[in-house]
């Protein structure tokens, strides 16, 4: 093992290390076991496109490829965990229903525009029958959140109606508990499509008011283990953290990596999917804090990895062809340079 201890850097054949953020040689499903749990997962895998070694042909082997990989991700994962699955958009209608059935809850789906320079000068309509592509797909999951309560799976917000129905008080008792006039009842506690998530001073509130008016033998309220009810702060860890620039929308313009920030050897790109660190690195602030953890299992020349040490987060990467594992550890070493 070779130590900088000016970059806080570790190497051993198949292991990176910079400060927080490590690359690791070979498949992704071989390490997952090892990483710290995600706050984020950033997934630029195979595309179906036969595009870079190992890359299926066609979409239709993806489910099979993804399968192992998105069941992991489900057994790490946290409540808070977010996903960034990027892909082509056939790619991304293929494998949806694994990433439903495995718990994972379709937020948005955001379009990567690389703009008319992308194909200049470099297609033929009348070959190819079709408008030219410039579109590459990011789509935000998060965790499905259940709870078990009377041997019945609940969503979130059923879970709350069934704890309030617990106490055997009305309704109405939330408002008065919460101190929001009317409001409690209407936003956290409706059933219908315009339920909000309580925020976490919200809920200690549902929760102290409940444990204390509520009928002394249903004790303790909003529980998952029937002994504690839950704080505020394990609340706030049930669902995916999300911040949004004022103007930013889920249309993402941005040319293609070009200039300094695309990695070339002998004038050729060295990998064709390298992605642009400012989309990834705004994946990473809308869906984490400092000191997060972001997976990066398929990394090629780990973008993601890059723009997580950027924003001084944990990062944990993998990729599985040398050649680019090398490339990828003497970016993160060298990253400064962007
Ligand atoms: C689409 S590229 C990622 C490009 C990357 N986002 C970047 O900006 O450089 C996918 C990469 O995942 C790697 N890969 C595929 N399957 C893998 C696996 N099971 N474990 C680790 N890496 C894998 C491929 O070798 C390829 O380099």
């Amino acid at each position: 093992m070779k130590q900088n201890a000016c970059l806080e850097i570790f190497l051993k054949d198949s292991e990176f290390a910079r400060g927080n953020s490590k690359i690791y040689l070979g498949d992704a499903l071989d390490y997952y076991h090892k990483w710290d749990s995600p706050t984020v997962i950033i997934s630029d895998g195979p595309y179906g496109l036969g595009s870079y070694p190992g890359d299926p042909e066609t979409p239709t082997e993806l489910p099979t490829v993804y399968r192992p990989h998105v069941e992991a991700w489900s057994k790490y994962a946290m409540p808070s965990t977010t996903l960034w699955f990027w892909n082509s958009e056939l790619g991304w209608a293929t494998v949806h229903p694994l990433l439903s059935e495995n718990g994972w809850e379709f937020r948005n789906c955001h379009i990567w525009d690389k703009g008319i320079s992308h194909i200049a000068g470099n297609t033929n309509t009348k070959t190819l029958r079709k408008f030219p592509v410039v579109s590459e797909v990011c789509v935000q999951y998060v965790r499905k959140v259940t709870f078990m309560a009377g041997g019945q799976k609940l969503s979130m917000r059923d879970w709350l109606r069934h704890e309030w129905s617990r106490t055997g008080l009305p309704f109405s008792k939330t408002n008065e508990a919460s101190g929001m006039k009317n409001a409690a009842t209407r936003k956290y506690f409706t059933k219908c499509h315009l339920w909000y998530f309580p925020p976490p001073e919200a809920f200690q509130a549902f929760v102290d008011y409940a444990n204390k008016f509520g009928d002394p033998n249903g004790r303790p309220y909003f529980s998952i283990d029937g002994k504690e009810s839950l704080t505020a702060t394990e609340w706030e860890k049930m669902r995916a953290k999300f911040y949004c620039h004022n103007g930013t929308t889920n249309v993402w313009r941005e040319n293609a990596v070009r200039g300094i920030e695309r990695l070339k050897e002998q004038h050729k790109c060295i990998h064709m999917n390298q992605k642009p660190l400012k989309l990834l690195g705004l994946c990473i602030e809308a869906s984490s804090d400092k000191d997060d953890v972001i997976w990066e299992p398929f990394g090629g020349l780990c973008s993601a990895s890059i723009a997580a040490h950027k924003f001084k987060r944990h990062s944990f990467a993998s990729e599985i062809i040398p050649e680019f594992f090398d490339i990828a550890c003497q970016r993160l070493g060298n990253y400064d340079v962007f």
